[in-house]
């Protein structure tokens, strides 16, 4: 009767990765459990999804190599991986199950970076804004409901809010991956989606330094001027401040990314006997809610929805 914090299924949204083929499953070494799987094995994903009360998957490809390219175009065909994926879960599930999908070209450019690049390599802001806006279009097109930019560039949600709008997307949601910081815990993601290898250098120019909290409430502020209807905080667990203080100070759903390394080191920590590996998962879970959440984007979504519905 006392307890103030409430978490359920609907408070889960599960990242699945998308391969090439069909009837393929391939397991991510760095991530123990988690597959990527052909388009009709993510359609598959989405069905089990809906049966276990998450209402929403978030798509991330492992482009095929030989369609990666330095301005990452790939991100904007009408047939890419994504797109028939989205196409996929749309046939299989119907509105029953939300689709997000992610906006930055990582997965796309044989550099392994979010955006385009100058001679100098380093990152260009407003040419990637141009391209961010065609290859969300494009996932709007196939039939996402919430666009999820996790590029970091500046200004990107307005130019994409006003491309939606003018596309007829009235209703296409954006959920901006607004505080995300440039982080050590994302090393598995990039191997599941085949980046890792690929990425000279680091992100810091446009993700943001782990040591700034005021940095990003300038950052949330102005996604939510731009027209995010969500906002995200990424990585989750070490972040806990930036989602508490985003939430009093922005009354919006705030979303906590629990990433593949703190997926990883859950784990790691439970193979090696620090403690159960569903009470770990747990605890971290509700730490989210209670620091003020709306939900959870989780590799460990399904074990956290069969434990939550009993
Ligand atoms: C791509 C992107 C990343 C993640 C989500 N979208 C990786 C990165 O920025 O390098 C990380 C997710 C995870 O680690 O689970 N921009």
């Amino acid at each position: 009767m006392h307890r103030e914090t409430v978490m359920t299924s609907a408070d889960l949204i599960w990242p699945l990765f998308v391969t090439d083929g069909t009837g393929v499953e391939e397991p991510v070494a760095s991530l123990p459990g988690v597959s990527r799987w052909s388009v009709d094995g993510i359609a598959a994903r989405a069905k089990e999804a809906v049966d276990l009360g998450i209402p929403c998957v978030a798509l991330f490809p492992n482009t095929q190599h030989d369609k990666r390219s330095e301005d990452g175009a790939e991100a904007f065909n009408p047939d890419n991986l994504m797109c028939r994926a989205i196409r996929a879960v749309r046939d299989a599930c119907g509105s029953d199950i939300g689709i997000l999908t992610d906006v930055a070209l990582d997965p796309y450019t044989s550099h392994g970076q979010d955006g385009l690049l100058d001679d100098h390599g380093y990152v260009v802001n407003d040419d990637t804004v141009a391209v961010l806006v065609d290859q969300a279009v494009n996932q709007a097109e196939a039939g996402a409901d919430i666009i999820a930019p996790s590029d970091m560039m500046d200004g990107r949600v307005r130019a994409i809010r006003m491309a939606l709008e003018m596309g007829g997307h009235h209703n296409v949601q954006i959920m901006a991956y607004s505080a995300k910081y440039a982080s050590t815990f994302y090393g598995p993601f990039r191997d599941a989606v085949g980046s890792g290898g690929l990425l000279k250098g680091d992100k810091k120019s446009y993700q943001m330094d782990p040591a700034n909290g005021d940095e990003a409430m300038r950052e949330i502020a102005l996604d939510i001027a731009e027209g995010a209807d969500s906002v995200m905080v990424k990585p989750g667990l070490s972040y806990l401040d930036v989602i508490w203080r985003a939430k009093e100070a922005f009354h919006v759903p705030v979303f906590a990314y629990q990433v593949s390394g703190e997926y990883a080191l859950i784990e790691a920590g439970a193979a090696a006997g620090v403690a159960d590996r569903e009470a770990l998962l747990m605890e971290k879970l509700l730490a989210f809610k209670r620091a003020g959440c709306s939900g959870v984007l989780t590799y460990h979504a399904p074990l956290a929805a069969r434990i939550l519905n009993g």
